[in-house]
């Protein structure tokens, strides 16, 4: 039985008062004793440790939004999976769209990385997705193929068990228009079948694929109770901790129903 698990993908975002509060917020609200569902909320590199003082304890995990694959040197600007882990991160999200797509990040660099991650310790939320264009043209399958070749290239089926996958269309971040849950449904499906076909059944059926793009409470029961969504990567509305908290609270409700 997969875990639902919702991560909050805070951006570049909040000061370091308000990331502060959002993750009192969040901490307060959390469900005393064991959780059925596992969270994670990412804030920018700045805020870390201040948000890792307040999660600490908590069932609240920490995890960065990007790392370099390097563990020291002349590269300025980037930040270690060491660096991560020193401060408390537990996990890294990678091969963002906005990575791809605004910074031009490539499936080898990607790869690069989630490889380096998983060699420091650090667990890897994997994002792929395709752009509208993609979609249209009916190349989001082969689309999704190439992303998980790439990012998974040097990933055997041991270090697997510290991976997830988050499937997040492009034309669904931050723009209000989400995937139906059909559409979800069927990328889904289509990536658990590619973890079965590269690794093997007992691999597929463990890794958890999150969804991502415009989630929010009023979708988030209905994409949720899809067969292989098991779990939501959340950026604007995990700014709001009223929001995300109804978000978790929908993943309660599913995972004890
Ligand atoms: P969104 O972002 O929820 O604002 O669409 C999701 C993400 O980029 O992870």
């Amino acid at each position: 039985m997969r875990r639902y698990f919702i991560a909050g993908n805070w951006k570049m975002n909040l000061t370091r008062a308000a990331a502060e509060a959002l993750a009192t917020d969040l901490v307060a609200a959390m469900p005393a004793g064991d959780s059925p569902v596992d969270v994670l909320v990412a804030p920018a590199s700045p805020y870390l440790l201040p948000v890792a003082s307040v999660t600490a304890g908590s069932h609240v995990e920490l995890g960065a939004q990007d790392a370099y694959f390097e563990s020291a040197g002349a590269f300025t600007g980037e930040v270690s999976v060491e660096m991560l882990l020193d401060v408390g991160c537990t996990q890294v999200i990678l091969g963002h769209s906005e990575r791809r797509h605004v910074l031009g990040e490539t499936d080898e660099f990607t790869g690069k990385k989630v490889e380096a991650a998983l060699a420091g310790g650090l667990k890897v939320i994997l994002c792929v997705g395709e752009l509208l264009s993609e979609r249209e043209a009916e190349e989001t399958d082969s689309v999704l193929d190439r992303q998980m070749a790439g990012g998974l290239k040097n990933v055997d089926e041991r270090a697997m068990e510290n991976v997830v996958i988050a499937y997040e269309p492009v034309w669904a971040i931050g723009t209000g228009k989400t995937a139906s849950p059909d559409q979800a449904e069927s990328a889904h499906d289509h990536l658990r079948k590619w973890l079965a076909n590269r690794y093997n059944s007992e691999v597929a059926d463990r890794t958890r694929i999150l969804y991502g793009g415009s989630v929010k409470p009023e979708n988030a029961s209905e994409l949720l109770g899809q067969p292989n969504v098991d779990g939501a990567l959340v950026g604007g509305a995990s700014l709001k901790a009223d929001l995300f908290n109804a978000i978790i609270e929908a993943a309660v409700e599913l995972a004890g129903s």
